[in-house]
């Protein structure tokens, strides 16, 4: 891949929120000259308070080789409306949820590129060796991650742009995985919210019914639970551990007590749609 040796102009909008202070505080630590755009009281002062000048909206993107929409997915419709309209022709348009790329909802500029990354982050077979890498669940401070990007260009200068941003922002990244807008769409939110997180807090739920409904000790149960985690997880995703005969039986009477027969239907692109809708609080998404 074509690689980037001059630093770049980045515009990060909505630096004081959850993502703009993580992807400002990787940016800060780069050559690249970043400009920080924040409209609300507690984001300005936030962003303030972590040592950075605040630039206006307009003259950020003008400038900009690369725009990082960090703002709610509710805002990027108007917040996109407003300002693609006013970036520097050739420069990309990241934003850092495939949601509403995929529903339509972003402007678009025949010369500016859409493109969108989001963090993989750090997996849970990561060979952690530093507490503070232990403690990084997240990302984006000390355990490395990967990281998934889109970008609706050919052109090899925009790619290495992209990857050195997204290289940037996620630090410390390994590998940048490129898919198009509609897959990532279909990992995020389809395979890790709509799966994964949802069944993480289905476990919350099941040890909260351990403990207050059944009455089991917490320590207990909390220490049975996470232990067998790790295990049903290095388990059903690499084989390790082979689950003994009556493990088995108890996996298929949750599977038939829990699973719906058609959950999978979750993957079909009108089911898509309809949970990209849920998020976006559409009615319905048009294409
Ligand atoms: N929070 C996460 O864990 C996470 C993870 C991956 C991707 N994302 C994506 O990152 C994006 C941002 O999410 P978040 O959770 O950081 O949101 P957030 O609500 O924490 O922060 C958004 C920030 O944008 C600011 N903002 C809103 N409109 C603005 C405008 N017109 N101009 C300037 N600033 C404006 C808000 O004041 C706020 O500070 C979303 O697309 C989200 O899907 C979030």
């Amino acid at each position: 891949m074509t690689t980037i040796t001059d630093s770049l102009t980045v515009a990060v909008i909505g630096a004081g929120g959850k993502m703009g202070m993580r992807v400002s505080n990787n940016l800060a630590a780069t050559d690249h000259r970043v400009a920080y755009v924040e409209n609300s009281p507690a984001g300005r002062q936030r962003t303030l308070d972590a040592g950075r000048e605040l630039t206006d909206a307009r003259a950020a993107v003008s400038d900009a080789d690369i725009v990082v929409f960090a703002v709610p997915d509710l805002a990027l419709q108007a917040v996109t409306a407003e300002l693609v309209p006013q970036m520097k022709p050739g420069s990309i348009a990241l934003t850092l949820d495939p949601a509403a790329a995929y529903a339509g909802l972003l402007t678009d500029r025949d010369d500016v590129i859409r493109a969108v990354a989001h963090p993989c982050h750090p997996s849970i077979f990561l060979r952690r060796t530093t507490p503070e890498e232990y403690a990084d669940t997240f990302g984006g401070i000390a355990a490395p991650q990967d990281s998934i990007a889109a970008i609706e260009s050919d052109d090899p200068q925009k790619k290495a742009i992209l990857d050195a941003t997204v290289r940037a922002i996620y630090a410390p990244v390994i590998d940048v995985h490129y898919v198009t807008i509609k897959q990532l769409a279909q990992l995020e939110p389809t395979l890790v919210e709509t799966v994964a997180c949802m069944i993480g807090a289905l476990l919350n739920e099941a040890l909260s019914e351990a403990v207050n409904t059944m009455g089991v000790p917490e320590d207990a149960a909390r220490s049975i639970l996470y232990g067998h985690t790790q295990v049903a997880l290095a388990n059903g995703l690499r084989g390790d551990n082979p689950f003994s005969d009556a493990c088995h039986i108890a996996m298929e009477y949750g599977r038939e007590s829990i699973v719906k027969d058609d959950w999978k239907k979750i993957f079909r692109d009108d089911e898509l749609d309809k949970n990209l809708a849920r998020m976006l609080h559409l009615d319905s998404i048009e294409r």
